[in-house]
This record gives structure tokens, sequence and C-alpha cells, in this order.
């Protein structure tokens, strides 16, 4: 079980006669040995060319890269150790399966490399294709064979780039948890690219939220849910995603919503540092309820009410305010459209932001 550590690590791409692309600006993470970190952001925040460096398919433009406590830096990809299993990383056309996953155990006895494979093989559900070749394969068996090559070598860090892209809902799934248990079984430190937060948050030890270039925030997947470090990670995490309104911060310490909404509603949301400024208020779903009306904090009328069985989402539309507010309900709940009701927001469980910077006042 090796340690990964990043240090300041950046990537900027200089083609000729274009702008400067700052890939990557300033990556600092240290990954614990065994552990299985998800590194999780929008499309073009830098994912790939993070794990690209660490590999060694691309030279960082600064920073070191160290495993188990030695740097990668200047070493060419097959002096590193390192499995990989990235979207565009072809399998050898001419070999079968079966050869494809043995490719990086050629060091060892054939018998044991045999054993291997199967083993690997059999957990990926890929005993039944051995031998056939990748052109007969679809994209999801495809996606499977790189997986069970990258663990299958034992390396001292794995990485995988979107691993599951192209795998249907259910095979998904089961993939999902083989990988799980021989990431645990084998101890492999990996780090575990993904734009799909489910996927990041139901599998990794720990979350690197990252949206251009930089680290958003680090941290277990309940403390990116329920402590998001600013107003990014805050909307990028959660499905539903939270509710977010803007308001305006009063020298008192309470919020007025959006300064069209009438009669006037200000929620007394204590912060320690008060100052007159322009905030989006966030409340997840969850922690919005229907109430009677003098406990209410917000009346308005149904837009629409969708059963999802395990529980039922409101979509509410407030009068003045801007953006609908979006409540979970209790399962067998019948709500009609234009319907009026009351709702309350679970006061410990709303945050405030700054609305122009996204910093995390509250
Ligand atoms: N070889 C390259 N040359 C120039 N720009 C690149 C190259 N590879 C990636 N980029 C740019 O770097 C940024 C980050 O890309 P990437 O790491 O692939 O993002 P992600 O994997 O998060 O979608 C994007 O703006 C992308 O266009
Ligand atoms: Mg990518």
């Amino acid at each position: 079980m090796s340690d990964l550590t990043l240090l300041n690590v950046r990537k900027t791409y200089r083609t000729k006669g274009r702008p400067e692309v700052h890939a990557v600006r300033g990556f600092d993470l240290r990954v614990r040995g065994g552990e299985l970190v998800g590194l999780l952001g929008p499309s073009g925040c830098g994912k790939s060319t993070t794990l690209r460096m660490i590999a060694g398919l691309e030279e960082v433009t600064g920073g070191d890269i160290l495993v188990a406590g030695r740097s990668m830096v200047g070493l060419p990809p097959q002096r590193r150790n390192i499995g990989v299993a990235f979207e565009n990383y072809a399998l050898y056309p001419p070999l079968t399966v079966e050869e494809n996953i043995a490719f990086g155990l050629r060091a060892r006895g054939k018998r044991d490399r045999k054993a291997r494979v199967a083993d690997v093989a059999g957990r990926i559900g890929l005993t039944d294709i051995l031998q056939a070749r990748p052109a007969g394969l679809s994209s999801g068996q495809k996606q499977r064979v790189a997986l069970a090559r990258a663990v299958a070598r034992q390396p001292e860090v794995l990485l995988l780039d979107e691993p599951l892209s192209h795998l249907d809902a259910a095979q998904r799934d089961t993939t999902r948890r083989e990988l799980r248990h021989l990431q645990q079984e084998l101890g492999y430190t990996t780090i575990l690219v993904t734009h799909d937060q489910e996927e990041a948050l139901s599998l990794a030890d720990r979350v690197v939220v990252m949206n251009e270039g930089t680290v958003q925030q680090v941290g277990t997947p309940d403390e990116i849910y329920d402590d998001p470090a600013n107003l990014f990670v805050a909307q990028f995490v959660g499905e539903p995603p939270m509710n977010l309104l803007d308001g305006k911060l009063q020298p008192a310490g309470d919020v007025r919503l959006a300064p069209e909404v009438t009669p006037e509603v200000t929620l007394r949301v204590p912060v320690r540092d008060p100052r007159q400024a322009d905030v989006t208020l966030g409340v997840r779903p969850e922690d919005v309820a229907l109430t009677g009306q003098a406990d209410a904090d917000l009346s308005g009328t149904v837009l629409v009410h969708e059963d999802l069985l395990e529980y039922g989402l409101l979509t509410v539309e407030v009068p003045g305010l801007r953006q609908r507010l979006v409540a979970q309900t209790e399962p067998g709940l019948i709500l009609r459209p234009g319907e009026n009701v009351w709702l309350s927001l679970h006061r410990e469980r709303v945050y405030l932001f700054e609305s122009e910077s996204g910093e995390r006042i509250r």
C-alpha cells in the first residue's frame, strides 16, 4: 500500500498561435495507502490532465508527484508501476481479451499469470469472452477489459478515468461493487475520475471536487454534502440540487429574500460577521418542509408534485422569487397544481454564500 502525494502540481498547455490553457492550477493532495479518492468535476475542469500527469503520459509544468515518497517526475510511464484504465487507452487489437488482461504480467510465471487473469476476469464478468478479440466487443465490454488489465497487474497506484461510463445501468452497479471490493481486498491506492457525483459519493473514501483547474474541496462524501466549502461545491453536489435563492444580508444578520418578494420575507439566519451584501441562500430539498401557515417562512403555489415512490418532489412557485423552490415530501402525499402551500426551511441546514465570490459565510 503506497501513498500518493501531489504537491502544487500544475499543467499549462501551450499551443502555437493559441492562448495558453491553464488546465491544472496548483493541485495539492495526499492519498493514503489503500485509499480510494474520487475526483469529481464538470467536463474540462482538468481531471484527465491530472491523472495523465500522475501516470506519466503528460509532463508536469510544475510541482511534484510522489509515490511512496519517491518522485515520479521525469520517469516514463512504464517505470512508474501505475495501473491505468483511461477511456482512450486502447486495447491491443491482435490480442485476445485474456492476452490483453495478462499484458502487464509478462514478468510472472505462466501459471500464476493464468490464475490471476481468471480471477480478475471472473469478478468483472469477462470469463465468457476471454478468447474474443477487441474488435468484436461492445464499448462496455472493452471498458471492462481495460479495467481488468489495470487491476490485474497489481500496481502501486491505480488510476481510473471514467471507468464505468460506457456500461449500462445494471452493469454499472455490479461492476462498481466488484471494483470497490477488489480495490479494498487488494489494497490499491486509487484515484477514480468521474463527472457522476453519485458514483463519486458512493464509491470513494474521500472526494476531491475540482473546477476550472483548481481543487474546490477535499473531504469525505458526508463532509462534501453536509459542509460544502463554497457555492460551486454546494450547487454541484446533491441530487436533486440544492435550492439557491437570491437574498440580501442585513446588518443585523437577517437575510431578506429577493426584494421583489412581497410580502417581504426575512429569515433569521445568524451570521458571524454580518455585512451588507448580496447573498445566495442555499437549502437542500430535504430541508424544506410543508407546514402550517403559522410556522411558515414562505408560501407559494404548487407547480408540480412528482411521486418518486420513496419520496415526493414538490416544485413551488413563490411570488416575486426568481427561483422555484423544490421540497422533498412524504411518500403518498397528493398535491395538485395551483394549490397553495406553506413551507419552512430547516434553520440549522440553511447555508449562506456571498453571491459574487461564492464564499461560504454560514
Ligand atoms: N493536449 C491538450 N492541448 C491543449 N489543451 C488541452 C489538452 N488536453 C486538455 N486540454 C484542455 O485542458 C482543460 C482540461 O482538460 P481535461 O483534463 O481533459 O478535463 P476533464 O478531464 O476534467 O474533462 C480543457 O480546457 C481542455 O480543453
Ligand atoms: Mg476527462
